[in-house]
């Protein structure tokens, strides 16, 4: 990109040209202040006007997010009109805004306090009529709150982005106007597959993940046996709400955190992800054998399972009849774990901390109950943890590195940490197909072929005489591609791994919120930037592991051996596997 000249507060500055010049004052070092704005353009809509600043030359103030830098430009942002203008749009939003702070979850993380903050907008200048508000509770995973909600918009544009859907837009018009799914139905009411990617970009508490920490303190009271898993993409990004930088693991410290929160067992959800691998990869290896159906899609990704349900019912046979691994591990610890320690089924409390927002719904599923026991009874997003932290007054950087809990379902391998970056369970059920075809290990070890995180990915694979077409989607609007191909009869491939949110789970709903206005330019770059650093962050472990093949984990050998037989047993079906049933999309 060619640089351009322009001024800033008279000093100046040397930018590339086609930035916004809300950009190019981040780059320089200025903070105007933004709500709309998100992620250099993905959602901008002019429509705040908190980016208020003066232009010379142009006609009155100008939009920063919108308005793009020329050459010769001088931008003032502190002139006492740019300044009066955005703390007056700032108020005219909190004059419209349920104040009631002390309640509100995204406390601490508001962009509408921060930016009230920087304008100064103290007093409650404009009074007077509110628009009528909608609460809508009614999903396990998400709250939308319109009594909180700025108009920004994005949350539309992420949920178009993101999955090339329409579930949020504008109802009403005028003072009336809210954010809400068609008719201001409830989420539960519509096609919606409660992935969060909304939540995670509102930048107030509009949107929320409904939170279980009551639920999980209820069990603790009750005297439950409270057990614990984590998913891998929780450690990628938890020490982010304590200041640590982007994708920095903290699989030590979050150990040490959980038991001091007073859970008796600690597991990591990766022995269940090696089982998975079992159970997926002879299911797979049977389905090319016998002539199953094909290509076989993975299931690990509830708000894929969703949108699976909603938009393509037909192709329900293609899923891997596997139930995710939170699923699983919920299932053997009420049944296994319970069995060796001599524990009711029903006395156990088990809670997931996991990456995404449809965790929640997932585990309310009829289908993925045992004998009517749930298998998992609690989920808390990666944020809600760092909420418990924090409440219970643990310095989370001081903890020292604790060991999850080894004995039975404690061990793990390298194969299902990247469970939680698009393209890890791809490679994980690789590396251990690769042994079953061949008896020897893959000597690379990593298939380089099938990471990365461009939307749409491809690899064959040439294994023992066998050609195996393996693609990767994350991201609805980008599996919908694989899918129509399949519907069309056009599908090449073999195995097909779908998450439901772009990059994968340590992108998920319920990760920490990442915000370009608390981050400097580089880290939130079109979003890939953290993506990236949090997924180095667990091929990073991968590469530290001993074992890094799921079928080389000896507990999950044992399991084999002395309780489930073999992969897909009768047992095992009984226990980690489930059904689909087409979904209408709006249906009250
Ligand atoms: Fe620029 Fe909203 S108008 S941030």
């Amino acid at each position: 990109m060619a640089k351009i000249n322009i001024k800033i507060e008279g000093i100046p500055y040397q930018v590339e040209e086609g930035l916004t010049v809300l950009e190019a004052a981040k780059l320089c070092g200025y903070e105007i202040p933004s709500l709309c704005a998100f992620n250099h353009g993905e959602c901008s809509r002019g429509s705040c006007r908190v980016c208020l600043v003066e232009v010379k030359g142009a006609r009155g103030l100008v939009a920063s997010c919108v308005y793009p830098v020329n050459e010769g430009m001088e931008i003032t942002i502190s002139s006492p009109k740019a300044s009066e203008a955005r703390r007056a749009s700032v108020e005219l939003l909190l004059s419209n805004h349920n104040q009631n702070c002390q309640q509100c979850d995204k406390n601490g993380k508001c962009e509408l306090l921060h930016v009230a903050y920087l304008t100064g907008a103290r007093e409650g200048r404009y009074q007077g009529a509110k628009t009528p508000t909608t609460l809508d509770q009614l999903t396990p995973s998400i709250i939308r709150d319109t009594s909180k909600c700025i108009l920004c918009g994005r949350c539309v544009e992420r949920c178009k982005n993101a999955h090339g859907m329409g579930i949020l837009g504008f109802e009403n018009r005028g003072f009336r106007t809210i954010v809400a799914p068609a008719e201001n139905r409830s989420f539960a009411n519509s096609p919606c597959i409660l992935c969060g990617q909304c939540v995670s970009v509102c930048p107030t508490g509009a949107l929320m993940e409904k939170s279980e920490i009551d639920k999980v303190d209820a069990a603790f009271k009750a005297g439950k046996h409270v057990v614990v898993q984590t998913a891998p993409a929780v450690r990628a990004a938890l020490g982010e709400e304590f200041g640590m930088p982007v994708g920095t693991p903290v699989t030590g410290k979050m150990v040490a955190a959980l038991r001091r929160l007073g859970f008796k067992k600690v597991y990591d959800t990766n022995f269940a992800a090696d089982v998975t691998i079992m159970e997926e990869g002879t299911e797979l290896l049977e389905r090319i054998n016998n002539g199953g159906v094909l290509p076989m899609i993975t299931s690990c990704s509830p708000g894929w399972i969703n949108y699976a349900e909603y938009n393509y019912g037909d192709l329900l046979p293609h899923l891997s009849t596997c139930k995710s691994p939170q699923q699983m591990q919920g299932a053997l610890l009420k049944d296994y774990y319970a069995a060796k320690k001599d524990i009711a089924p029903e006395d156990m409390f088990v809670v997931s901390v996991m990456p995404c927002t449809a965790k929640k719904y997932e585990k309310e599923r009829p289908e993925l109950r045992v004998n009517e026991i749930p298998d998992v009874d609690a989920v808390l997003t990666t944020r809600e943890l760092a909420r418990m932290i924090k409440r219970a007054g643990i310095v989370f950087h001081k903890l020292p590195d604790e060991e999850f809990d080894q004995d039975l379902m404690g061990e793990y391998t390298g194969a299902a940490v990247i469970f939680g970056v698009t393209g890890g369970v791809m490679e994980a059920a690789l590396r251990t197909v690769y042994y079953v075809l061949t008896g020897t290990e893959h000597e690379a070890i990593n298939f380089e072929a099938v990471r990365g995180l461009e939307g749409i990915r491809e690899a064959s694979l040439d294994i023992n005489g066998m050609t195996v077409n393996v693609a990767i989607a994350h991201g609805m609007k980008n599996a919908k591609v694989l899918l129509d191909e399949i519907r069309e009869g056009k599908s090449k491939y073999h195995f097909i791994e779908i998450m439901g949110c772009p990059g994968g789970c340590i992108a998920g709903g319920g990760q920490p919120l990442v915000r370009s206005c608390f981050m400097p330019y580089e880290d939130n770059d079109i979003q890939d930037t953290f993506r990236a650093k949090r997924a180095a962050a667990l091929y990073s472990e991968d590469e530290r592991q001993v074992l890094r093949q799921s079928h080389n984990n000896p507990q999950v050998k044992k399991l084999y051996d002395e309780y489930l037989i073999k992969p897909n047993s009768h047992k095992a079906h009984e226990l980690l596997h489930t059904t689909y049933k087409a979904k209408e999309g709006y249906n009250d």
